[in-house]
């Protein structure tokens, strides 16, 4: 992430060879009517390298068979398989253990699990669920339902004109009333990195258990829910170089014992009778029915790929990204960067006083160049910036300087067209 534009941008890349990695994503060769992609969507969903493909289609090719189920070779492989994605997230986020990891739809589907299942059983009327003002849809719109059901009350921590929490107010909102705070590592519509362990000790202080919603902090930065401390945390594959469909809910042992289950139906359970059933040990609790084996494995393979790249290492290649591209667009008359937070990481939202933001999206597509415009699903920061959408350039440690040049010159031919 980075701290501050610099005033030079170091050449020195660490030994991150961003070519080589390049190699292992087919896709960014393609050709995109007639120009060479430029990939900055990143943000909406990473791509995936072979090593990805190879896993998934192995599977599929090699070991297709239910999981959990059967004594025969093929689904004993199966089992092994998704069983060691598992252990392999575990090991990621430095949990304490496999049975805190369980396998959900994505980000969304792991916060829609906490607010049915633990906001449910646990929130009463009058109880109090802090969020951010920069968070997306997914980690509002379930605790709105959850207040419906409950009669709790959704308290939202302000951001500065920065984009950054105002932490003074989110201390003003705490109280022995609050009963979860569930926040955003990193903001997919602004960059900002948020204190998230500041905020989780800050909201344990105060009695109430924490979310962090790490969807756009994973592809860029290690994420280790000890140190962090929260009792929860989600992220998605697709935005881990792994498939769709499948993503992550890291939940706090002690807490996923005391939570009814979220789904009902096959392998959750351990005996069923008409009159009973008994409900199966954790994480398989929260794993109703076949579960998405293939993306499950591809995930794994996704995780030991971003190992072997080393996030660490990486980590001054997307610095220098950063810092050349916000430069870069800085100097472009009539451009507004919308979010200038101290600690960003990925991801730059920008305006421009010429053009509409699906007018250029439709520009730098005919340029090869993909970007998001729009509301990126947090129409709240949209409003707190007073603009109806922005246009997005996000970032992953394939991209490259070159990329940020083709984006600005890009944005040249936008101003060409309309102003
Ligand atoms: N939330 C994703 C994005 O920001 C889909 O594009």
């Amino acid at each position: 992430m980075i701290t501050s534009a610099p005033d030079k941008i170091a050449p020195n890349l660490n030994d991150f060879d961003v070519m080589r990695v390049r190699q292992d994503f087919a896709i960014l060769n393609t050709l995109v009517r007639g120009k060479p992609l430029v990939y900055l969507d990143n943000a909406a969903t990473t791509q995936k390298p072979h090593q990805v493909l190879c896993a998934i289609n192995q599977f599929y090719g090699c070991c297709n068979s239910n999981i959990h189920r059967g004594v025969h070779f093929l689904s004993e492989k199966a089992t092994e398989q998704y069983e060691e994605s598992r252990a392999q997230v575990k090991r990621f986020l430095n949990a304490a253990s496999t049975t805190e990891i369980i396998f959900v739809r994505g980000a969304t589907e792991g916060i829609n699990l906490v607010a049915a299942s633990y906001g449910r059983t646990f929130l009463k009327e009058g109880d109090e669920i802090i969020v951010s003002a920069m968070e997306h849809h997914a980690n509002i719109v379930p605790w709105q339902i959850l207040c419906q059901q409950t009669g709790a009350v959704l308290k939202v921590i302000p951001m500065d004109d920065n984009g950054d929490i105002v932490m003074e107010e989110y201390a003003q909102l705490l109280s022995e009333r609050t009963r979860i705070v569930s926040v955003v590592h990193v903001s997919n519509v602004l960059g900002t990195l948020n204190p998230v362990k500041r905020i989780v000790q800050m909201a344990h202080d105060a009695g109430a258990v924490t979310l962090v919603d790490a969807a756009q902090s994973i592809m860029h930065m290690n994420v280790d829910v000890q140190d962090i401390g929260c009792d929860f945390l989600v992220f998605s594959g697709h935005k881990l170089f792994g498939p769709t469909g499948i993503g992550v809910l890291y939940g706090r042992e002690s807490l996923l014992e005391m939570m009814p289950p979220y789904q009902s139906g096959g392998d959750m359970i351990k005996s069923v009778t008409f009159e009973k059933t008994i409900y199966n040990d954790l994480p398989y609790k929260f794993e109703a029915g076949t579960p998405n084996i293939g993306s499950t494995i591809g995930l794994g393979a996704a995780i030991a790929y971003v190992q072997s790249v080393n996030l660490d290492k990486a980590q001054p290649h997307e610095d220098a990204l950063m810092a050349y591209a916000t430069q870069r667009l800085e100097e472009i008359p009539g451009l507004k960067i919308v979010g200038t937070a101290k600690e960003k990481a990925g991801v730059i939202s920008f305006v421009l006083d010429f053009a509409h933001p699906h007018d250029i999206g439709t520009i730098m597509d005919s340029e090869g160049i993909a970007i998001r415009t729009g509301h990126h699903c947090a129409q709240p920061t949209m409003q707190r910036f007073g603009i109806p959408a922005t246009a997005r350039a996000s970032f992953a440690f394939y991209n490259t300087l070159e990329e940020v040049d083709v984006l600005v010159r890009g944005l040249e031919k936008v101003r060409e067209v309309f102003a």
